[in-house]
């Protein structure tokens, strides 16, 4: 099997199950707290881990308790850290999330040591880097960063997938047109062909677009109705599962962390998205955003119970 290297973020999530959002100058009481491991980078990782990847992760902690909880859970699901270092001065990365009753979250991230994971790192980790048959990034880390990571990939032919995530305007054409899998949702979708995206019939439309510029296989994550392919095999849908939804944090990050694994071993892009839109499902029905991450016995068991769409 080979190692899939995952070059991105980590955060530490402080997540507040809301009523509703507070207004300017008003205190609100609400009803749960919980912290946790995330980022999007360390959440694809931690998912591929448990679902039984071998993953090499690059990622940056800061100079504080934070990052020794975050280096210990990545060693527990069997990660190689010896590219995750510590940033001396400076804070790890937070995530305060707002979660409402109707499961649906809103995320302000504060990048701390992650904004540090330089050009440099992927040329200090290169052997390692070399040895592994995926690159997946996200945008939690220096854009300088992301495309040097992808002209890495190109210049080894090792396959890339960047999650373009959290959206951001102005990303290179000319570093898009050389990912293997770009994985946007319908916001990043938008952000990026600057189309109108509101779902499965629009999102064809600008899928195209992007896939005309070079681009090998896109994906484009739907939410509930699933995911959608546009690429050299062709273009279909995924359809998405019914589940009862309690917090939709971290669903994107589930769907690439079982996708990268299912395709690292099968190279069959539809059968992992059929995997990964189940993934995600499984995800939306547990708290949290690792925490809500099945391992591969409990997924299994998850599949038995599901009816597609
Ligand atoms: O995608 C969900 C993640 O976004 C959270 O874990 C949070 O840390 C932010 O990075």
């Amino acid at each position: 099997m080979s190692k899939i290297a995952v070059i991105g973020s980590n955060m530490v999530d402080l997540v507040t199950y809301i009523d509703r959002m507070p207004a300017q100058g008003e205190t609100l009481e609400a009803p749960g707290f919980a912290m946790g491991c995330g980022g999007k980078g360390a959440n694809q990782a931690v998912a591929a881990a448990k679902l039984g990847a071998q993953v090499l992760m690059l990622s940056k902690v800061g100079d504080d308790l934070f990052a020794d909880n975050t280096l210990a859970n990545f060693q527990r699901y069997g990660i190689d850290t010896r590219h995750v270092q510590r940033v001396a001065g400076v804070p790890s990365g937070v995530a305060p999330i707002f979660v409402q009753a109707d499961s649906h979250n809103s995320i302000l991230i504060v990048k701390g040591a992650n904004a540090h994971l330089l050009p440099a790192d992927i040329d200090a980790a290169a052997a390692d880097l070399r040895d592994c048959g995926l690159i997946v990034l996200q945008l939690e880390i220096n854009l300088a960063t992301v495309y040097h990571a992808i002209e890495f990939g190109r210049r080894h032919a090792i396959p890339v997938l960047l999650n373009p995530a959290p959206a951001l305007k102005g990303l290179s054409g000319e570093n898009l047109a050389q990912l293997d899998f770009l994985i946007p949702n319908e916001t990043e979708l938008a952000l990026i062909t600057g189309l109108p995206v509101t779902g499965p019939e629009s999102a064809l439309v600008a899928a195209k677009t992007l896939v005309a510029s070079g681009i090998k296989h896109l994906i484009v994550t739907l939410g509930e109705q699933g995911a959608l392919y546009v690429g050299e095999q062709g273009e279909w849908r995924t359809a998405g599962l019914p589940v009862k939804a309690i917090d939709t944090t971290g669903a994107g990050d589930a769907f690439i962390g079982c996708f990268i694994h299912h395709w690292s071993q099968t190279r069959d892009i539809r059968a992992a998205m059929q995997k990964a839109v189940a993934y995600s499902a499984c995800s939306v029905t547990g708290r949290g955003t690792q925490s809500s991450y099945p391992n591969a016995v409990a997924f299994a068991e998850f599949q038995k119970h599901i009816t597609p769409q």
